[in-house]
């Protein structure tokens, strides 16, 4: 039974009167297909207009918009599932609205009132629930996205934005599935400085990310691990994922300094390591360690940590012309419990012991 009331909000809910033919669980990959429905809301004269669940369609906005041209952009990522029982959930929702707030500050948005976000998506995924697919490993992915929408040039916060959202049923992130990837340590360029915009999720952040990562691709590799920008030595995080050590029996995962995105799922392994017993550090290990701890045989996996990845093994380490191989190229045994840990959870096979499940009727 649901205990928090939810809060009123007004919506207008369109009509309509086409519908798409769904795919099937096993033809999904990831964020290639859209729901029949999504939310907008604009933001205009200094307020917030009433939102509305429309069809799924096009923007049409000027050429001079401010979005395509200074890139004042904001979104966020969480998965609605199926659990094993058929009931459907949305996980940790409450922690995208949170990071999405401070996402809209870093960058002079207006930002929402308070369980507007949760309240309006949940009514969103609540309209399109039956695209929601039922096979473990896929999920209906849910992108809310805010947009500088003043159509006027000169550099300067806009005054009207797009809030929306679309709906994506999902299969798994990387093509290889929960399997080993190869990931390439970038010591030349860096995603995020001390001070800049890598903290919250800014469109920004990924558009200067893309060179390093297809230099990577070229070369072999899934994604880069980026090193902090200071002294290219410490490891912070990876393309679209946190990421984390075992050393010595210890999970270790970068602290949130200021440059690297405080994820929902890190936030989540991090609280499962403690239920499980399994000991951590919030502490930035340097590449030289890691190299150190591969080759003596102490560091035994690294795993990346993300809402669209969950939890991904990585088996190669490319540093230096040199591919590092981790765990035999298997996936290790810390991985693979909070891996089923997590996964229990989001599909119901296992107590949502922290209220992390938010029910959609
Ligand atoms: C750069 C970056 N780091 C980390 C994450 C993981 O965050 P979360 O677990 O909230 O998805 C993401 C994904 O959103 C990301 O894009």
């Amino acid at each position: 039974m649901e205990m928090i009331q939810r809060p009123h909000i007004n919506l207008e809910i369109d009509e309509i009167d086409q519908f798409k033919v769904k795919p099937n669980d096993d033809e999904l990959r990831f964020g290639a297909t859209f729901t029949d429905r999504m939310l907008l809301r604009e933001y205009k004269n200094s307020e917030w207009q009433t939102g509305r669940i429309i069809k799924h369609q096009n923007f049409s906005l000027p050429p001079e918009t401010i979005v395509f041209h200074y890139g004042q952009e904001i979104f966020e990522g969480q998965k609605a599932f199926t659990q094993e029982s058929g009931k459907k959930v949305i996980f940790r929702l409450d922690e995208n609205a949170k990071r999405f707030k401070k996402s809209a500050e870093r960058m002079v948005m207006p930002t929402l009132e308070e369980g507007y976000f949760e309240e309006s998506i949940r009514r969103l995924v609540e309209m399109e629930k039956d695209w929601i697919p039922k096979k473990r490993g896929t999920a209906l992915y849910i992108r809310p996205c805010m947009i500088a929408t003043e159509p006027a040039l000169g550099v300067h916060a806009s005054t009207e934005y797009y809030f929306f959202t679309i709906l994506s049923p999902s299969g798994p992130y990387f093509a290889e599935g929960f399997a080993p990837t190869k990931i390439k340590v970038e010591d030349k360029y860096v995603r995020a400085v001390v001070g800049g915009t890598g903290a919250v999720k800014a469109g920004g952040n990924y558009a200067a990310s893309l060179y390093a990562a297809k230099i990577a691709q070229e070369e072999g590799y899934s994604q880069v691990l980026w090193l902090d920008a200071h002294e290219h030595q410490y490891v912070e995080e990876v393309g679209a994922m946190n990421i984390a050590f075992v050393l010595d029996d210890v999970v270790y995962t970068a602290p949130l300094g200021g440059s690297i995105l405080p994820g929902i799922t890190r936030k989540s392994v991090l609280q499962l390591c403690d239920d499980l017993g399994i000991k951590t550090k919030e502490v930035a290990l340097s590449i030289d360690t890691i190299i150190e701890g591969i080759k003596t045989g102490n560091l035994t996996e690294v795993f990346g940590i993300g809402t669209a990845a969950s939890i991904a093994p990585v088996g190669v380490l490319g540093y230096h012309e040199e591919n590092l191989v981790i765990n035999d190229n298997k996936i290790g045994d810390v991985t693979q419990r909070l891996y089923d840990e997590l996964l229990g959870i989001q599909y119901g096979s296992i107590e949502d012991r922290h209220g992390w499940i938010l029910p959609i009727e």
